[in-house]
């Protein structure tokens, strides 16, 4: 076989890991031979190729980014991409391809599927928000980043006696947010899931003063947004090629609503892309090698329109179709462990 592999949509640690995997598996298993496509969607509507060896995936495991570029181009809203697709597809020879992504990407990959392009989907991204699966890679390590930014912050504002803000990523999902807000020992976590008034984070904050605890940690995702409030805070006006908006911003407002009902000296933290760069940890390594191994496999065994997904300890498949237009959220479980924190 002759396959094609992308990556789609924001980069995040283990994505190297992944195209080693299903480089290395089809070309040593199977003696397919392996085309890396550039910067997403983007390489195969423009045709901007690579060939993929054992030599050009090796020493890449442990690093951070994507050696195929990635970019957020959406090939459904290109008026001619699904042709300009379908072209390149025959050009450079494709039997299928595998497209690693998040919930856009692997949107995109299931309509091409349909469109009759063969496709295998492999679930990436630090928000760890796709449906039938559970876990994503990229979401262990940014979790690690922002639990070691909450420690650090922790030790600052017990010495100041300060409300630390935390604005961590997380655009639909509050999945960082709440795992990095419990291993840090967050006294409150706001995430898009559960909205609450800033005056009961004001509350928690007071109530943690009355019991001589002169310093709270408040961690929240980008995508929270107040009780009561019109819209989400945005950098600003532009939305990407599927629709999104930049958020980033509601830790300051959070921040500015808290000095001014309680009057508790207040700083912000915007972890922003750090938590998206560097070196995967161990466990995003393995799971994006399990994937791309169990991709390959799948590709090879005619196994298109799917996505590799991990189910307990096992990795399986589910159909692409099935995470179109869905996002898996916060289990509430989790968020009432998380509570027993808060204050
Ligand atoms: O999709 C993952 C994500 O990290 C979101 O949490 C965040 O809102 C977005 O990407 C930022 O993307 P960009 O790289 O386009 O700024």
């Amino acid at each position: 076989m002759r396959l094609g592999i992308l990556t789609g949509g924001g980069d995040c640690p283990g994505l190297n890991a992944a195209i080693r995997a299903v480089t290395r598996r089809s070309i040593d298993t199977y003696g397919s031979s392996v085309v890396g496509i550039h910067n997403g969607w983007a390489g195969l509507i423009h045709g901007d190729t690579e060939p993929l060896s054992l030599y050009s995936v090796s020493g890449i495991l442990h690093r951070g980014g994507t050696i195929l570029g990635t970019s957020r181009t959406n090939p459904i809203k290109h008026p001619d991409g699904i042709e300009r697709i379908k072209e390149n597809i025959k050009k450079f020879e494709l039997d299928a391809v595998v497209a690693i992504g998040g919930e856009d990407t692997l949107g995109a990959a299931a309509k091409l599927n349909e469109a009759g392009i063969p496709m295998v989907g492999l679930p990436k991204t630090i928000d760890n928000d796709i449906v039938g699966t559970d876990a994503t890679f990229g979401f262990d390590t940014a979790v690690m980043i922002a639990t070691d930014a909450i420690d650090r912050l922790h030790t600052t504002a017990e010495s100041h006696h300060r409300v630390m803000v935390i604005e961590v990523m997380g655009r639909h999902t509050g999945w960082i947010a709440i795992k990095a807000g419990i291993a840090g020992g967050a006294d409150c976590i706001l995430i898009p899931e559960v909205p609450m008034e800033i005056g009961e984070v004001c509350h928690l904050v007071n109530q943690r003063k009355q019991r001589g605890k002169t310093f709270s940690l408040i961690v929240v995702a980008e995508g929270f947004s107040p009780k009561n409030a019109t819209k989400l805070v945005t950098q600003d006006d532009k939305v990407d090629e599927f629709g999104h908006v930049r958020l980033g911003g509601i830790g300051h407002l959070i921040g500015v609503e808290i000095e001014r009902l309680i009057d508790i000296e207040t700083r912000v933290t915007i972890l922003g892309h750090i938590q998206r760069g560097g070196s995967p940890t161990a466990y995003d390594r393995v799971l994006a090698t399990q994937y791309g191994v169990a991709a390959a496999d799948l590709l090879h065994n005619g196994g298109f329109g799917r996505m590799v997904a991990l189910n307990g300890t096992k990795i399986e498949s589910i159909p692409l179709t099935d995470i179109i237009g869905k996002i898996r959220k916060v289990d509430n479980h989790l968020y009432e462990i998380a509570r027993v924190f808060f204050g």
